[in-house]
């Protein structure tokens, strides 16, 4: 989605501009753009349709001299992808504007400004506000009234940072549903969509709130809530390395995030359990006491992070013995519900700022839920900040728009879960024991399914020309083979779909020849038998197989067979081992097509609107 930044400072901000849009790139984007108050106080503004490699290239023979800029990545929503639809959007070469969201009352806006005589350039519906903050000041107002009154008449979700010749060492921000933080310098002020833009230059961020206004000079800034009162936020210290978003010698950030899964599943371990228990605490500390009273769970989520859900759907039914209700976000929104007494909400998420999720935590505060779990990888979410507990996976920043270690880091997270909320069931402390030791075994298993690396490569290269994909799986596989599936689409722009093997011969193995290979994740459990009995069916129909298979599951190799062996795995855990070779296999079949892995085309990495 898009990024923003901006700075107010004595220094030159076109570096810090620049840097700060490259640190935004993973959230994808169509469009780039900047805007800076020069020396003579004029507006200089530069937009590229493309990267912000071209946005940088494109200001390097006269670049903009000056302390305080805005600047924009776009992922349109409204309106083509064009350097008129990119940001800042410039009102009467006085009011520079980059806007991160959806302005829904944008239509009848335009209709009244356009009857007071502003004039439109874009198809965006953010040429709506800079039109409408120019109106206020021209009626009289500061910078900051004129935003705030612009604010007002807004319907939708908005990050939003603004700039005025009238008023050059002066920026003003606000948010309502899109994240937005300040980074506090000394004699310089920053915002930014996040803190990994800013990290070169302050480790000092507040993070506004739902209606902040922020007013943002070099040597002050004051911020005002959604009353207008001004407000202390606190400022928090990023633990952040300016460097933890490198690609540390790998060539995309998604295969250096697949192979940190080891590191990364660690550490959301450490701390979590103690003498082979789980510790309640983890989850927060009302957490015992509301666990011991659930009896249901419903967990919400979008994407990948939905994916992980339906496997610990399993897991809760099964090991827990409670039951599980698992929901896409987008549609938990907008339909009636029937919560049973004793119901846990989970909203899972990595970003924390996916906006069907957020919207969906805010439906449930409203309900009869017990409590509201927040699992993220980001510590200060908005979701962190909106639910009564809170797991936070460690799986650090994760950059490429594939998600891979926020998905094992969350199933982690949710095998936790199971056993806290079974402990007071079916768990006892035997089998809770095992559980934890297979958990402590997972850093390693990972590490054995990494070494089919190069295997997988060698199977890719054949693989790349297929236009589609079937992913088959049974039981926590099923889930497995439909994130698998999900990698495939987004990264090579491969069709593919999962099913539950035994709906094959309800419909799609109508589908099965040589072109429409089939993936399927075997791993040596209950299900086995039936499964092979489902692969029997697409070879008898000359389908191609390729099966990522437990080495004792005994299905040969042969013509149009390729079997990749991963070692043997317990049951409960092989869901989160499984999903490594699947990862590489759409990693190496998207990097063979030459596609650009880390952001693919159309997608963001954090849905910020609806
Ligand atoms: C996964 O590869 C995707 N990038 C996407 O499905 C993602 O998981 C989804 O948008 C949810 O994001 P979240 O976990 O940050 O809420």
């Amino acid at each position: 989605m898009c990024g923003i930044v901006g700075a107010v400072a004595q220094r030159d901000v076109l570096p810090i501009l620049l840097e700060g849009l490259k640190r935004l790139e993973y959230r994808g984007y169509d469009s780039a753009g900047l805007a800076i108050l020069d020396r003579d106080g004029k507006l200089q503004r530069t937009r590229v349709l493309g990267k912000v490699a071209e946005l940088s290239a494109a200001t390097a023979a006269e670049p903009p001299v000056g302390g305080t800029g805005i600047a924009h990545t776009r992922w349109a929503t409204h309106g083509r992808p064009s350097v008129d639809n990119a940001h800042p959007h410039v009102c009467r070469e006085q009011i520079a504007l980059v806007h991160n969201g959806i302005i829904e009352n944008h239509e009848s806006m335009r209709e009244t400004l356009r009857g007071e005589g502003y004039e439109f350039g874009s198809q965006t519906d953010t040429e709506v506000v800079v039109n409408r903050v120019h109106a206020h000041r021209a009626s009289g107002r500061d910078l900051l009234a004129a935003v705030s009154a612009t604010v007002a008449e807004l319907d939708g979700a908005y990050a939003i940072g603004v700039i005025d010749t009238d008023e050059p060492d002066r920026l003003v921000a606000a948010r309502r549903g899109s994240p937005l933080v300040v980074g506090v310098g000394i004699g310089e002020h920053f915002i930014a969509s996040d803190v990994f833009a800013l990290l070169p230059v302050t480790r000092q961020f507040i993070y506004l709130e739902d209606g902040d206004i922020v007013d943002i000079q070099r040597d002050r800034l004051t911020i005002y809530d959604h009353t207008g009162q001004v407000v202390e936020r606190p400022v928090m210290t990023s633990e952040l390395a300016a460097d933890a978003v490198d690609k540390a010698g790998y060539r995309h950030y998604m295969l250096k995030e697949i192979f940190s899964q080891p590191v990364a599943v660690a550490d959301t371990l450490t701390g979590r359990i103690e003498h082979g228990q789980v510790l309640d605490t983890a989850f927060g500390m009302a957490a015992s006491d509301i666990f011991s009273r659930i009896e249901h769970v419903h967990i919400v989520a979008c994407g990948t992070s939905y994916h992980a859900g339906l496997v610990a759907s399993y897991w809760i039914e099964a090991l827990a013995g409670l039951t599980c209700r698992v929901e896409i976000a987008s549609e938990y929104r907008y339909r009636a519900h029937v919560v049973p007494e004793n119901t846990l909400f989970v909203a899972l998420s990595q970003s924390g700022e996916t906006a069907d999720t957020l919207a969906a935590l805010s439906l449930a505060r409203a309900l009869e839920y017990s409590a509201c779990l927040a699992i993220c990888n980001n510590p200060e979410s908005s979701l962190t900040r909106e639910s009564d507990l809170v797991f936070l996976t460690r799986a650090g920043p994760e950059i490429g728009v594939a998600s891979t270690k926020a998905f094992t880091t969350q199933l982690v997270a949710l095998l936790l879960l199971t056993i806290a909320l079974g402990r007071r069931n079916r768990i006892d402390s035997e089998l809770e024991r095992r559980l934890v030791a297979e958990l402590e075994t997972l850093p390693g298993h990972i590490n054995t399914a990494l070494q089919l690396n190069d295997a997988i490569g060698q199977v890719a290269e054949e693989f790349s020309h297929k236009h589609h994909a079937l992913y088959l799986g049974r039981g926590t596989m099923l889930p497995v083979a439909m994130e698998g599936a999900l990698k495939l689409k987004e990264i090579s722009y491969i069709h593919a779909e999962a099913y539950a093997a035994g709906e094959l011969k309800h419909g799609p193995l109508a589908l099965v020849d040589e072109d429409m290979p089939v993936i399927a994740v075997a791993p040596n459990n209950s299900l086995l038998e039936k499964l092979k009995s489902n692969l029997q069916e697409v070879r008898a129909r000359g389908g191609v197989l390729y099966l990522f298979a437990d080495s004792s599951a005994g299905v040969p190799a042969e013509d149009a067979v390729r079997v990749l062996n991963l070692a043997r795995v317990p049951e409960t855990i092989a869901p989160i081992v499984y999903t490594i070779p699947l990862q590489l296999f759409a990693y190496h079949i998207a990097v063979i097509k030459g596609a650009d892995v880390d952001q693919p085309r159309n997608l963001a990495k954090s849905v910020t609107v609806e």
